[in-house]
């Protein structure tokens, strides 16, 4: 019940209460790091869960908002939309994947459900494999996808989405043999799982296995992508092109942005997808910015060389249960839980980090991260291990 101050005009509306909060609240942001109004400075080793992928408050991210929102800032998607088709254009030549469509959304869930749609549409069959542990969203179709029980409500449950476990062709194979998958639907790495790798050769494996049984295989690349890894995306490592791909988080660096791209055997037809919000004026302006600085400051060689680094120096460290990950995707998994650390980490070396599961800390920095932070970030976790 909320809380009534005796009128009732004077009821106040409270949020509904279903995140836990850090009792911190940052207000200002620049590169690596936050601060909270009394200016007490924090580094940002998580990238507000993946999401910062050139730095905050970026000064030429900042700009190009700031002028596009002056000239227009939104019209729908029944007119020309340049900035849209330069994204796209822009896009295809990074990541290697010119010859693929391109679809706008606003988030990661979206982008999944409407992957999803595409390849049931393609196929006209129902049911997709995905894998344990595998998280792809909240919205029905992607929460359906979401190993996670606990938020996957009696409305989103389906016999239409079916799990194996990751890095098993042999299970995978059993299923694709019963028929009636449109796609089998996997992240470059696991992230919500703890950064779990599916191998190279599983993932060649899943490209064969598809192509043979007529299968969209759906590359959820929400987290994994967008140069975190290393590479434009982690399935890029494993040498493989999946049908369709999803990216979110990185792609606008925190402006509310998700895209699928979609190989040219997909055909289109008028009111297939669609979205009022999704590839907006003022979208596509962070979108193009965040490409610009990707590609001026190299960010992504940069992933790759400060992701080697960390996870060389976390491999020196005895006492971890497993460091996972590759480029600025890590998963430290300790044998103990891992709350008290990210806490302490947080309240006393004012350093954020995520967690996954009970005993992994996970590490999702912007792509600008120097060696600098990386020393920060190992030189106070050690100290506090040691203890
Ligand atoms: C791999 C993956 N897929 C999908 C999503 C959902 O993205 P969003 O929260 O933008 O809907 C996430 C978010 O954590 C994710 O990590």
């Amino acid at each position: 019940m909320p809380e009534a101050c005796g009128f009732l005009n004077c009821l106040t509306m409270n949020l509904f209460d279903v995140y836990p909060l850090y009792p911190i609240e940052p207000v200002r942001g620049k590169g690596c790091y936050v601060y909270d109004a009394e200016g007490l400075e924090y580094l940002d080793m998580y990238g507000g869960h993946a999401v910062i992928s050139i730095g905050h408050a970026h000064p030429h991210y900042v700009d190009a908002i700031a002028r596009q929102v002056a000239a227009l800032g939104f019209y729908s998607n029944s007119v020309e939309n340049s900035l849209q088709k330069e994204f796209a254009l822009r896009l295809g030549k990074v990541c290697g994947y010119e010859d693929y469509s391109f679809f706008m959304c606003n988030s990661g869930a979206e982008a999944n459900e409407n992957a999803i749609k595409l390849a049931s549409f393609h196929s006209g069959k129902e049911k997709i494999l995905a894998f344990s542990q595998a998280f792809h969203g909240r919205t029905s179709g992607a929460v359906a996808a979401t190993d996670n029980p606990k938020i996957v409500s009696p409305f989103n449950r389906t016999a239409n989405v079916e799990f194996v476990p990751l890095n098993d062709l042999v299970a995978v194979e059993t299923k694709l043999k019963e028929g009636g998958f449109c796609a089998v639907l996997v992240e470059g790495i696991q992230g919500v799982a703890g950064i779990q790798m599916p191998t190279g050769d599983f993932l060649r494996g899943l490209r064969r296995l598809t192509t043979q049984y007529g299968v969209s295989l759906i590359l959820d690349e929400i987290q994994s992508g967008y140069g975190r890894t290393g590479k434009f995306f982690a399935h890029q490592l494993a040498g493989i092109r999946p049908d369709i791909i999803t990216v979110a988080k990185g792609i606008a660096n925190g402006f509310p942005v998700g895209g699928v791209l979609i190989a040219p055997h997909f055909e289109a037809w008028h009111g297939m997808l669609g979205t009022t919000f999704g590839g907006n004026h003022l979208a596509c302006a962070a979108a193009l910015a965040v490409l610009d600085v990707i590609e001026n400051e190299k960010l992504i060689e940069n992933a790759n060389e400060v992701g080697e680094y960390l996870l060389s120096e976390l491999a020196k460290i005895s006492g971890l249960k497993e460091v996972r990950g590759k480029g600025l995707m890590i998963g430290i998994e300790l044998d103990k839980p891992v709350a008290e650390l990210r806490r302490r980490l947080l309240f006393e070396k004012h350093i954020f980090t995520g967690g996954a599961g009970v005993s992994t800390l996970r590490l999702l920095p912007a792509l600008s991260i120097g060696r600098k932070e990386a020393d920060c970030f190992l030189k106070a976790f050690k100290d506090l291990i040691n203890e």
